[in-house]
């Protein structure tokens, strides 16, 4: 993913572009503060994950950012709301794969991402509250910690009853906030509720099992960190580990030492930038940091001639598993499989509307597809690796 830079260096006069090596760039830049606490975080979640016997797949998702100033102020970024990466990861989840979601910091997430800020507001599926609104709910059950029933008395709405912010409910506690003693219900209008409760149970169900580890990045110089770490804590899965690295990550940064501290003073004219670019990391992690996982990188065009001869040439050049490719204003209708030495496989959309059962929003999306397809090639894999 290309963020391209539209001129040269940050204040006065052309300075000297850099091309950093994947060593020179981790010897260079600063790794985020947070690295060591994320990294035990993952380093425990694949333990629990590998006693369970499950696959973990690491999905990358949404875009990275450069930084202009230290004390940021103003960056570049790119069009990436991490759509790709937080649909798949649910569809990862529903095939039985732990997820370790890698993601630009409030970009779209699993589950949540149906009813963001934007789409689908959460507070518009909300009926306003009405006198006695606290009366007790019918029984239905909902997912722990929930309560929710169709409403009674004059609205036509359902019930969803918070017992508890997360915590366990105790049993006469619930019965109580059930009986609406000390909370007052939110109402959930009855449209919603058949689209609610499925994405409500799945993130429930995630969230019991402990299947879903969420790790969020912000530039692009900490999604190189996070990917190396996560990837060396992922190593001890050998086979049983999936990398699908979907993230819009830039090609282009200024490295620190060529940043200025405090924002940039206009009035000097105008504002020239340069930016180094970023190494690709795909060799090292092939080599390296993954050497025996299932790597699955995509490669973004905007001219349709170039997605697979650039996908075989990425395959060629890193020697990974598969490319993924796909085209920027048809990424959601359409993608292409790209392997070495196999013909390159479509999946449309179009063509396979009727073999998919569709997500818990209700819609056919394309990543269903695109995961059954990799789950079962990554499975295929793993058992020749057993027999072979
Ligand atoms: O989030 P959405 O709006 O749903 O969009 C999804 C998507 C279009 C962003 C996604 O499907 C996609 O194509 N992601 C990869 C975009 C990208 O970075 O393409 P690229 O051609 O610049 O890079 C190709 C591959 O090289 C990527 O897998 C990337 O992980 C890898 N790379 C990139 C930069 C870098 N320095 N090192 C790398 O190894």
């Amino acid at each position: 993913m290309s963020t391209a830079p539209s001129a040269s260096s940050l204040s006065g006069p052309a300075s000297t572009s850099q091309t950093f090596s994947a060593k020179e760039f981790f010897d260079t830049q600063p790794a985020p503060a947070s690295l060591g606490a994320h990294t035990a975080l993952v380093r425990d979640f694949v333990q629990r994950q590998q006693k369970e016997g499950r696959s973990v797949v690491l999905v990358t998702s949404g875009g990275t950012t450069v930084p202009l100033e230290q004390n940021v102020v103003r960056f570049l970024d790119n069009f990436s709301a991490g759509t790709r990466g937080a649909t798949s990861a649910e569809y990862f989840l529903s095939q039985g794969y732990a997820v370790i979601f890698m993601h630009r910091q409030h970009s779209l997430a699993p589950y949540t991402r149906h009813y963001s800020h934007t789409t689908n507001p959460f507070l518009d599926l909300l009926a306003e509250p009405q006198e006695g609104d606290d009366t007790a709910p019918s029984s239905l059950n909902a997912p722990d910690g929930w309560r929710l029933g169709m409403g009674r008395g004059p609205h036509t709405h359902s019930k969803v009853v918070p017992i508890d912010d997360g915590a366990e409910a105790q049993p006469q506690q619930s019965q109580a906030r059930a009986a609406g003693a000390s909370s007052h219900p939110i109402l959930v209008k009855s449209k919603h509720t058949e689209k609610l409760l499925p994405v409500l149970r799945a993130y429930h169900a995630a969230q019991k099992a402990q299947t879903l580890l969420r790790i969020p990045f912000v530039t692009v110089t900490d999604y190189l960190f996070l990917l190396r770490a996560v990837s060396g804590e992922m190593q001890t899965l050998g086979r049983r580990g999936m990398y699908y690295l979907a993230a819009a990550v830039s090609d282009f940064f200024v490295p620190e030492q060529k940043t200025p501290q405090h924002k940039i003073q206009s009035g000097k004219g105008s504002l020239v930038i340069e930016m180094d670019q970023v190494p690709k990391v795909l060799r090292p992690m092939v080599q390296d940091w993954a050497p025996e996982g299932y790597v699955v990188s995509f490669k973004l065009e905007t001219d349709p001639k170039l997605l697979i001869p650039k996908a075989r040439g990425a395959l060629e050049r890193y020697g990974h598993q598969l490319v993924i490719g796909n085209d920027l204003t048809r990424r959601k209708e359409e993608v292409v499989f790209v392997e070495l030495e196999k013909e390159e496989r479509w999946l449309r959309l179009s063509e396979m509307r009727e073999a998919l059962r569709g997500g818990l929003g209700g819609e056919v999306e394309i990543e269903e597809a695109i995961v059954k397809e990799l789950c079962h090639r990554h499975q295929q894999w793993f058992q020749q690796a057993k027999l072979g």
